[in-house]
């Protein structure tokens, strides 16, 4: 049996990807942040939300279809942006790209990543592109540019990291940004041969060690390097009337991603926002915020017939992306569990993972007497579990 064969859900795909990865970098996209509660939280808030499955309605022929932005999609997930992709597997944008091109669903790829946006345009599929702005407004609105001469369908404009999150574990196990050279690294690194020699040495023979691809050239090399200056740093004074110079930028969907107030929801479809993405960035940012799904039921109500409202932080079955369409969704980002499936895999296993959810999505469906994605409602939350 292959070792995808053996991955019989999310989790056991993230066990598999922390075998294979040195410990810093599979805890970097594995933990949260301060005391962690947050991650938890996702899940249990989650898991508090119980269903009451109908009987004896026609199941069969289900479909997941719907559409986003006018175009139609196979199921209703899309990959979240993830910077660290490039770590966990070779050109791993482009591996994440293309399982979601074949699964019929969009890839959003992050500013950071390790590989360039012409060439993941080049792959195809239905491409989304997350913004960081920078401090140097500048070269932000430069790259956006070629982000739209590029061909990138959708916009995603990341709101919700004003600071520079508490990330403790990063310090303690040496993965801090820029990554320094330490005895700790390279005997991690050295443990995990197969993670040396197919990630970070193909990259060393093919074009040195991986960088933020996207930057302008004397930033490129931020990952292990401190830049110039602060020019490409995450802007911490990002207000509504740049959001506003965005929209006026930008002349596709733009969706904002990282609201957790009806207010702010409100605020960002007045800005010009044709989407929200329901998030606290999969409990990496504020370890006291509220779970997504749980803001989830009042910012639909607020905005939801006036722009598209989409989840993350937390997906892990595909009952989850049930219950947030049922919520008020129309569609959610899935995050981690691609990434432990390209550590694992590359392609194929961010394949298997979509092929996990999906699964477990359509039974989902049938369990809930639903033979489509719009036929799930509030109607099908327990009592007392949600208004
Ligand atoms: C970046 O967006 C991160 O979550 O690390």
């Amino acid at each position: 049996m292959s070792r995808l064969s053996r991955c019989f859900n999310i989790d056991d795909l993230r066990h598999a990807a922390q075998r294979r990865l040195p410990r810093g970098i599979f805890e970097y996209v594995d933990r949260g942040t301060e005391g962690e509660t947050l991650l938890c939280e996702n899940r249990a808030a989650f898991d508090r939300i119980r269903l009451r499955p109908p009987v004896l309605e026609d199941v069969s022929g289900r479909s997941l279809e719907t559409t986003l932005f006018g175009k139609p999609l196979a199921m209703p997930m899309a990959i979240a942006p993830m910077s660290p992709a490039g770590l966990l597997w070779h050109e791993g944008e482009l591996a994440l790209a293309r399982a979601a091109a074949s699964a019929g669903i969009p890839y959003t790829l992050p500013t950071e990543s390790m590989t360039v946006l012409e060439r993941i345009a080049e792959a195809g599929g239905r491409l989304w592109f997350q913004l960081y702005l920078w401090n140097d407004r500048k070269l932000s609105h430069a790259l956006l540019e070629r982000v739209e001469r590029a061909g990138f369908e959708v916009l995603v404009v990341t709101v919700d990291t004003s600071v520079m999150p508490n990330r403790e574990f990063n310090s303690r196990n040496g993965f801090a940004m820029p990554i320094r050279p330490s005895v700790r690294a390279a005997i991690d690194v050295a443990l995990h041969p197969r993670w040396l020699l197919g990630v970070l040495a193909r990259y060393v023979l093919a074009s040195g060690l991986p960088k933020a691809a996207n930057h302008p050239e004397a930033y490129r090399n931020a990952i292990f390097r401190k830049p110039p200056d602060d020019a490409t740093g995450i802007s911490r004074s990002m207000s509504w009337d740049d959001l506003r110079l965005l929209r006026r930028k930008w002349p596709r969907p733009l969706i904002v991603k990282g609201i957790l107030r009806a207010d702010d929801a409100r605020k960002a479809v007045d800005a010009g926002a044709d989407g929200i993405v329901v998030s606290n960035h999969g409990a990496r940012n504020f370890d006291s915020a509220v779970a997504s799904i749980d803001a989830l039921p009042a910012i639909a109500d607020a905005v939801g017939d006036r722009a598209t409202i989409l989840l993350d932080s937390g997906i892990r079955r595909g009952s989850d992306v049930a219950k947030a369409l049922a919520l008020g969704a129309k569609a959610v980002l899935v995050g981690r569990p691609a990434l432990w499936g390209i550590a694992v895999a590359g392609e194929a296993g961010a394949h298997h993972a979509l092929d996990l959810l999906r699964a477990e999505f359509d039974k989902t469906l049938g369990f809930a007497g639903c033979r489509d994605v719009q036929a799930l409602g509030r109607d099908l939350l327990a009592e007392g579990t949600r208004s």
